[in-house]
């Protein structure tokens, strides 16, 4: 044991297994069917305004489409992430697409090491839940660091809006309908709930405003997926 055991170590994988290149294939094909990424990419992009010489910054890019999407609005994407094999796909995917303004960096939300104020914008899509609430502070702490002062960060997450004294009733309600549709989203939805580390909206919006972060639009969705467009504000 030394003086850095008590941190989390979020290399270790909760929750799907996203060092695991067949998983992370699947991850692909699956996000879209189920989401218009593309579109997704342009309101995400709309929002927050980039201009050519700004830096952006993606936490848990998974297999990047929103980085490749953003690589037409700036010059300089950084693309984080702790999975190698998420990297590689995504590296891969960027190639094949001739997009080189992209720079993929094997680090996390608690780990990625960026000047104060060096970047203009920071978007990180369901990648936070994989931190627990109180490194989920820490995280926002960081990313508040890195922003300029007129700095954007969109985040978006599996979120819970609902009523937790509703909550077998909110999830035995959802899985149902996922068992009737036949839907092959059952098993992760079901994995998401009990291993990973989604919180509630209320503690969500507290730990994004403790962070010094302003929320400037926010959207619930189904009552499990939350969006917020946050700017800087004063500690
Ligand atoms: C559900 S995927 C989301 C990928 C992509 N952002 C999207 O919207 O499809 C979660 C991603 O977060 C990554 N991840 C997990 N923990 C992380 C951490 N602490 N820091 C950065 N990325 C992390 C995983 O490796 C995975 O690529």
């Amino acid at each position: 044991m030394n003086s850095s055991s008590w941190q989390f170590d979020e290399f270790q994988h909760i929750g799907t297994d996203y060092e695991s290149y067949a998983e992370v294939e699947t991850y692909d094909n699956r996000m879209n069917k189920l989401r218009d990424i593309k579109d997704e990419a342009k309101c995400i992009l709309c929002m927050l305004n980039l201009k050519p010489e700004h830096t952006l910054i993606e936490i848990g890019t998974g297999t990047g489409e929103f980085a490749i999407a953003a690589a037409d609005c700036c010059s300089k994407i950084i693309a984080i992430d702790v999975s190698e094999s998420m990297l590689k796909y995504a590296e891969k995917k960027a190639r094949s697409r001739s997009v080189k303004n992209i720079q993929f960096v094997k680090a996390g939300f608690l780990t990625f090491q960026l000047p104060n104020e060096s970047c203009d914008a920071v978007v990180s899509q369901f990648a936070l839940h994989h931190l627990p609430d109180f490194w989920k502070q820490i995280a926002l702490l960081r990313i508040y660091q890195m922003l300029k002062t007129t700095g954007k960060m969109y985040l978006k997450d599996i979120v819970y809006s609902f009523d937790p004294k509703k909550e077998d009733n909110f999830f035995e309600r959802y899985i149902t309908t996922l068992m009737t549709t036949g839907n092959d989203d059952l098993q992760y939805f079901v994995r998401h709930v009990n291993t990973e580390y989604s919180t509630l909206a209320w503690i969500m919006e507290g730990i994004i405003n403790k962070a010094g972060l302003s929320i400037e639009w926010a959207e619930y969705k189904d009552e499990f997926i939350a969006a917020y467009l946050c700017s800087k504000s004063s500690i």
